[in-house]
């Protein structure tokens, strides 16, 4: 008994020198563990939250664009694609795009710079930061819907644009029978191509491209030459005409020409001030449309 006794007290300090080891070791161990379970949880959640950040490329676009509704509605994909940046053309024709104007080119021309009016919401006006009070809605006469407001998309306007300065650069051609030169065509037609090229201008310098053209030894020329062929990461064009499509308003001519105009709408003030005023009156005076007057 005394033995047993003895036996059980002294097994009972060993187990517990061996135990007070054992929870220190097994303290190490749960410290180790912890400390590596908190690095993995922050590494899993960090890589967890870098996903759920690169996962919709549309919020990348959202955060380098205004307000869009087409940003809102689509998951809007990036292209890779190579520019034809061909100084002299290798095919003849060249594409559409590099040829003189005929029927066929400016057809192609249209079909990439539709300005047709499109419906937004309300939300969609007052997420833009404008009033619905001095925004033009779409008549409820039309019967298109309820509380929808007219929209263009900024992209269309900007190839709208591209379009119009190609049209006075091949002059000649779309103007010759008219007038004689850009300088002395009707200020309509000087301001249409003036603003157009001051849109092209303050796009183009908001969105400054950084992609690197590099340089090339080319036979026959005796100074290294550009490539502008560089791949370039693109918007879906084609996600962006189908959202378009989707949206388009069906307006007949005599729709978007005769918008019945709200008793006491709340009218801003004519943009370029007394100039634009001044120009209606002259057209009114000699009788001629204002987009025909030459001062
Ligand atoms: C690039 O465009 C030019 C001019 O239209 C054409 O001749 C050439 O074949 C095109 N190059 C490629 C790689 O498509
Ligand atoms: C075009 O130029 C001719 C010759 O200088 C001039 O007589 C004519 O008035 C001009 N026409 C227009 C529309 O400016």
């Amino acid at each position: 008994m005394k033995i047993k006794y003895h036996g059980i007290a002294q097994d009972e300090r060993e187990m517990g020198v061996a135990a007070a080891r054992n929870s220190s070791r097994w303290k190490q161990i749960a410290i180790i563990s912890f400390v590596m379970n908190v690095l993995l949880s922050i590494t899993t959640l960090t890589k967890i939250l870098l996903e759920l950040k690169k996962q919709p490329i549309s919020e990348y676009l959202r955060e380098t664009s205004s307000y869009s509704p087409l940003l809102n509605s689509i998951s809007l994909n990036l292209d890779h694609s190579v520019i034809n940046g061909t100084l002299f053309p290798n095919t003849s024709p060249p594409s559409i795009w590099r040829q003189n104007p005929s029927p066929a080119v400016d057809e192609a021309w249209e079909s990439i710079s539709d300005t047709s009016l499109f419906r937004i919401t309300r939300a969609d006006v007052l997420a833009l930061g404008r009033d619905p009070s001095t925004t033009t809605a779409v008549p409820p006469s039309y019967n298109l819907g309820a509380d929808l407001y007219f929209a263009e998309l900024d992209g269309q306007h900007q190839l709208h644009c591209l379009n119009a300065i190609r049209k006075y650069a091949y002059f000649p051609y779309y103007f010759g029978d008219k007038y004689n030169d850009t300088i002395s065509m009707p200020v309509f037609h000087q301001h249409h191509l003036s603003h157009c090229l001051d849109i092209l201008r303050q796009n183009l310098l908001c969105q400054e491209s950084t992609d690197i053209i590099t340089y090339q030894w080319v036979e026959g020329q005796s100074i290294p030459q550009p490539d502008f062929s560089i791949e370039k990461v693109c918007k879906r064009r084609d996600q962006i005409v189908d959202w378009l499509d989707r949206r388009y308003l069906p307006l007949t001519d005599d729709m978007k020409v005769n918008v019945p105009r709200p008793e006491n709408v709340a009218e801003i003030e004519v943009p370029a001030s007394p100039y634009w005023n001044e120009l209606v009156e002259k057209a009114r005076a000699a009788g001629i449309q204002l987009h025909e007057y030459v001062e």
